[in-house]
């Protein structure tokens, strides 16, 4: 599923985007989400979505990445719509080629670190020896090195965090979404577990998709949309 230039992400700007989304509406009731969203995100680019309260940037993260179907609109996975594929599908690729960091880790409580960064690698059918070793691999590059048998709820926030990024980058996923990565965390461990997502990112080659209302935080991701009442605000932002 990865395009052929994902090796050397920037390298051929002519290639289809790793992720876009082309006209995309989302109502609830009489409440516009998404009101004709139009982006486009490289392969191994970081894009920072800002916005105030409501403005539609959780709607749009999880429309992009296929967790709510879209009024309309299409998104296209390297250059291929995935906003047509059945639930079974959509949940395959979600699996495979994209990952996940939310507000507050979601780690599995009872598994340890290394089972919690394993675990994606481990529902897509990995052998549980390769899986360990390779989320092994990741937490050791997160600075983990030594926590590995920890339960969530004998880490710091900010090495939860770590966790999560190491679960969302090591099953070698093109796109890796983040809502509000840092939201839990104290300024300065959020300004470490931003730079822990970006570095991680980059080192792989995926995409990022960042959501938060912290500008400063945006501030250190390379390219920011700002999205207002379900719009891109132009003004805002380099959409
Ligand atoms: N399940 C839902 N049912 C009804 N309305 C919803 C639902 N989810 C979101 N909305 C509405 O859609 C709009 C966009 O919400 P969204 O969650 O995308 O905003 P957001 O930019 O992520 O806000 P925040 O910064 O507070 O997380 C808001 O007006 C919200 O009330
Ligand atoms: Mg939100």
């Amino acid at each position: 599923m990865h395009p052929q230039t994902t090796d050397r992400p920037g390298q051929l700007t002519a290639a289809a985007p790793a992720l876009a989304g082309r006209n995309l509406v989302k109502r609830y009731g009489a409440q516009y989400a998404l009101a004709g969203v139009d982006i486009d995100i490289q392969p191994g680019e970081a894009v920072a979505i800002v916005g105030p309260s409501g403005s539609g940037k959780t709607s749009l993260l999880h429309v992009l990445a296929g967790i709510l179907k879209a009024d309309s609109g299409e998104v296209l996975l390297a250059g291929r719509r995935i906003d047509q594929l059945g639930e079974t599908k959509r949940s395959e690729l979600r699996r495979t080629e994209f990952g996940f960091v939310f507000q507050s880790g979601m780690l599995v409580a009872e598994l340890s670190a290394e089972e919690n960064a394993a675990l994606p690698m481990l529902l897509a059918g990995a052998a549980r020896g390769e899986a360990l070793g390779r989320a092994r691999e990741w937490l050791g590059r997160l600075g983990l090195s030594g926590k590995e048998r920890n339960r969530p709820g004998e880490l710091s926030g900010g090495e939860a965090q770590r966790v999560a990024i190491a679960r969302a980058l090591a099953h070698r996923p093109s796109v890796i979404f983040a809502d509000e990565p840092t939201g839990a965390l104290d300024t300065r461990t959020g300004r470490d577990t931003m730079d822990a997502l970006l570095g991680a990112a980059g080192e792989h080659g995926a995409a990022v998709v960042i959501v938060t209302h912290d500008r400063d935080l945006a501030d250190s991701v390379p390219r920011t949309v700002a999205i207002r009442d379900g719009r891109i605000d132009t003004a805002g932002g380099t959409a």
